[in-house]
């Protein structure tokens, strides 16, 4: 069609313009192009995404609506498998922070016994993931080309692990690689995505972290992108979550991609979670430095899209109790995963304590709200002190003394989204008790590093 045929058909209505094939076609608050090219199908991945897939309207894939294609998640291939898994944070454990590569069948099975017994499971905790260095180092079977286990770490394979991770009533995680080697050398997916997802769902695998090492030069993003969307960073991951939702079994998506490629601009579309940024490290340097990167991003967030803090460092090196405590606090509040990171086995009781708190636990985990907590007020620290958010119960503040000694810190209830300057009820969500009603505001006294999460609602 010519140009000016295209003006004057435009100028009538005729034509008009439609999404490219991977952009987004729809979803809460989309007010962009709701309909696809030719070759692509505008897709339901999440109440909040929906995007033009390759495919034809008469896929047998998909199940069609007025406007635009739902995932049946009856059938035994969807487009995505968004939708069906990750709504919420993930929670559970992750085997890297506490052994390296010094992994095996006993070490993630212990584990798994210790998430029962320690009342994690109970208190929410699902996934036991087991990261890298699991696999044969000297490649692929020569015929198949699988993935194998490394069988003297897992000596009955990694299905047998996934059979008895889940008869606990727990669920299995594996990591791989969106380049030609995992991180510590071990073999990666690119290219190989379709055998690796089919392969992991095989085995009963839940759950994939994949990470970013050993990319090809002919796969590194080439300068800017107006839409990072469509960079060559966004492909290759885009790559296995096409490939897993061809699996019959829902597998959550965890893109460690260290923050890369503005990863917050497009990780929804693609997985539940991404990494913003570079490895954690049991410091109140790292716990600061990415609390303050998250800040800046937090409208990502929401159900089924969560920027990841990485995985939490309770247990491990010289963090205090009270940065512990700010540690998961902020986890929680601003809706990280929660990845537990060490030998569950040696976490004191004040440690347990921290990571089963109910309330804070109930606040990451809101099946009605799903927007984490946000700064209100002037900020004078970096990061900010103060934080609001909304739950099913009402309006919640968290605050961390970023101080390196104890202070005074004053909630003036005028102040926070949500509240006006009557009387409230101050509850503490630490300990699960009310402290009292109070008019105006209320101030209370946190240690250096330490944290407090309140739910103030109307007296
Ligand atoms: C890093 C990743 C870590 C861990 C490690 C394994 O890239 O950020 O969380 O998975 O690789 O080699």
């Amino acid at each position: 069609m010519s140009f000016r045929a295209i003006v004057i058909l435009s100028a009538l209505g005729l034509v008009s313009a439609q999404q490219t094939l991977w952009g987004q076609c729809g979803g809460i608050n989309w007010t962009g192009q709701k309909t696809c090219g030719s070759g692509a199908v505008c897709t339901y991945l999440n109440d909040w995404y929906y995007q033009c897939l390759p495919g034809t309207s008469t896929s047998s894939r998909t199940s069609t609506s007025s406007s635009s294609t739902r995932i049946s998640t009856s059938t035994s291939a969807g487009p995505a498998p968004t939708g069906r898994v990750g709504k919420l944070p993930a929670l559970g454990w992750n085997s890297w922070n506490a052994y390296r590569c010094d992994i095996n069948e006993s070490k993630i099975l212990s584990a798994a016994n210790q998430m029962v017994s320690l009342g994690l499971k109970d208190a929410g905790y699902q996934y036991v993931n087991i990261d890298d260095c699991w696999s044969n180092i000297n490649g692929r079977d020569s015929s198949t080309q699988q993935i194998r286990p490394d069988f003297n770490k897992f000596p009955n394979g990694i299905a047998s692990v996934a059979s008895k991770v889940h008869s606990q009533g727990l669920l299995l995680g594996i990591y791989s690689d969106a380049g030609t080697k995992t991180c510590a050398g071990y073999p990666g997916s690119l290219g190989y995505e379709s055998i690796d997802a089919a392969t992991f769902s095989s085995w009963g695998i839940d759950y994939l972290k994949y990470d970013n090492c050993y990319v090809p030069s002919n796969w590194a993003d080439s300068g800017s992108y107006s839409d990072w969307g469509q960079s060559k960073s966004a492909t290759r991951y885009r790559q296995m979550s096409s490939a897993l939702a061809a699996q019959s079994r829902p597998i959550q998506y965890s893109l460690c991609i260290w923050g890369n490629a503005q990863v917050w601009t497009w990780g929804a579309s693609v997985g539940q979670s991404w990494r913003i940024s570079g490895d954690s490290s049991p410091t109140w340097s790292y716990i600061t430095g990415v609390i303050n990167k998250n800040v800046g991003i937090l409208g990502y967030t929401n159900f089924y899209g969560h920027n990841d803090m990485d995985m939490m460092e309770i247990g491990n090196g010289a963090l205090t109790l009270a940065e512990q405590r700010t540690h998961f606090l902020m986890w929680a509040a601003l809706k990280s995963p929660i990845l537990l990171g060490t030998d569950l086995s040696r976490l004191s009781t004040d440690q347990l304590n921290i990571i089963k708190n109910k309330e804070l636990l109930a606040f990451s985990q809101d099946e009605s709200v799903g927007a984490p907590a946000k700064p209100y007020g002037t900020a004078t620290t970096t990061p900010p002190e103060y934080y609001s958010g909304k739950s099913s119960k009402g309006v919640h503040v968290f605050i961390m003394n970023t101080s390196s000694s104890t202070s005074t810190k004053t909630i003036t209830f005028a102040n926070v989204p949500g509240l006006g300057s009557g009387s409230y009820k101050v509850h503490d969500m630490w300990k699960g008790t009310d402290v009292g009603t109070f008019s105006g505001s209320w101030s209370t006294s946190l240690g250096s590093h330490d944290s407090g999460g309140w739910l103030i609602t109307p007296a």
